[in-house]
């Protein structure tokens, strides 16, 4: 059955103007795409964990108009310097390191204003994701040599930004790993889950990187006194909350540096999960729910699954999903790449598949 249409939660911008048009917004009608940012849907997942007796909630930020949470983050930095006048369309050069989702975000932006954005990325970054940025008009920047000794990029695609923000007339850098409109977006992201559920979270699970999630929703979490414990996912090779122990595959979660947004860590708990384990949680998801969600989502389920011992009995625990899986369909989803770095490991989810019931679903009956 066709689920009914349900209406959405209002968008975080519902709605935004063209510099220079003076046309009012129709109610309801965001204009532009910059408008359907936020307001993303939670869904119960009812399957992959259903040994377990607590209930999941996944916020699905895939639904983005860019394909993940970044889109908040690009939108509330680029409209500050929009407002303040520091950004100016036509004049200002937008620079940002980001080896994905926020280099798409923030290409998003700066094709809706009119702003040139050089975006650095490194070796790793997938050419899909590099031809999405061209797509949108951004000029690619591609740093080779690795940081010595570790293999990261991090540093080095940071000193290409400090170059070109210094070459470049009028460049304009967000620094997303230190600046506070970072977090600050997703305040709105964490006030959205709590309004879902009534105010009832538990647990939230978040993965990290530059902390921008994890702090915002922490800052929430304080400002409203709400009970929820925090879980903060990180990957095993990353070094945002201890010594990487390893390398790591994935993009996304994880860092090579503990980033200056988390000098402070805000969470209760900080879980290090294996690419393996986020892969076959990813799997597992795809099976048994149909959602084909991204490296950083799957790692956030896999520790819940390995929490759960700690998670009392009918806990409403709140996982955020940072994007999905159609960006990764050459690696988490390539049987290829997996038996190349994992060897067989299929196992890990041959029996995800639960044939589902209307109670188990949630779908009413025809
Ligand atoms: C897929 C994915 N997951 C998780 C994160 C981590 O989010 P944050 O930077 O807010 O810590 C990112 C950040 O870029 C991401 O792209």
């Amino acid at each position: 059955m066709i689920p009914q249409a349900r209406t959405r939660p209002p968008a975080v911008h519902p709605g935004t103007t063209v510099p220079g048009d003076g046309r009012p917004a129709l109610p309801g009608v965001p204009s532009g795409v910059l408008g359907t940012i936020g307001g993303t849907p939670l869904v119960e997942l009812r399957k992959v964990l259903a040994h377990l007796p607590i209930r999941v909630f996944a916020k699905l930020e895939r639904f983005n108009p860019g394909g993940s949470i970044k889109d908040r983050t690009a939108f509330t930095m680029l409209t500050a310097g929009l407002r303040t006048g520091e950004l100016v369309p036509g004049r200002s050069v937008v620079v940002e390191s980001s080896s994905g989702n926020l280099g798409v975000g923030l290409a998003q932006m700066c094709a809706y204003y009119g702003l040139r954005f050089i975006c650095v990325v490194d070796a790793r970054t997938t050419e899909q994701n590099i031809a999405v940025l061209r797509a949108y008009g951004a000029e690619v920047e591609v740093v080779t040599a690795a940081d010595a000794p570790d293999g990261e990029y991090l540093q080095a695609r940071l000193r290409r930004v400090r170059d070109l923000v210094r070459r470049v007339p009028h460049a304009y850098w967000p620094n997303q790993y230190a600046n506070p409109l970072n977090p600050a977006a997703h305040e709105q992201t964490m006030g959205e889950i709590a309004d879902a559920l009534d105010g009832r979270v538990d647990y939230l699970f978040a993965a990290t990187s530059t902390g921008g999630t994890l702090r915002g929703c922490s800052a929430y979490i304080r400002a409203h006194g709400l009970p929820t414990t925090v879980v903060a996912v990180d990957a095993e090779g990353s070094a945002i909350f201890g010594p990487p122990a390893g390398g790591r595959l994935l993009p996304g979660h994880g860092a090579s540096m503990r980033p200056p947004l988390l000098e402070q860590n805000p969470a209760h708990h900080v879980l290090r999960v294996s690419d393996l384990e986020a892969v076959a949680a990813c799997r597992r998801l795809a099976a048994a729910e149909g959602l084909l969600a991204g490296g950083s989502s799957g790692a956030v389920l896999a520790a819940v699954a390995r929490h759960a011992d700690r998670i009392p009995p009918g806990a409403h625990c709140a996982l955020v999903f940072p994007d999905g899986g159609d960006r990764y369909l050459d690696t988490v989803f390539s049987d290829r790449w997996v038996a190349e770095h994992f060897g067989d490991v299929s196992h890990l989810w041959k029996d995800a598949a639960v044939p589902g019931t209307d109670e188990t679903t949630g779908a009413r009956p025809r």
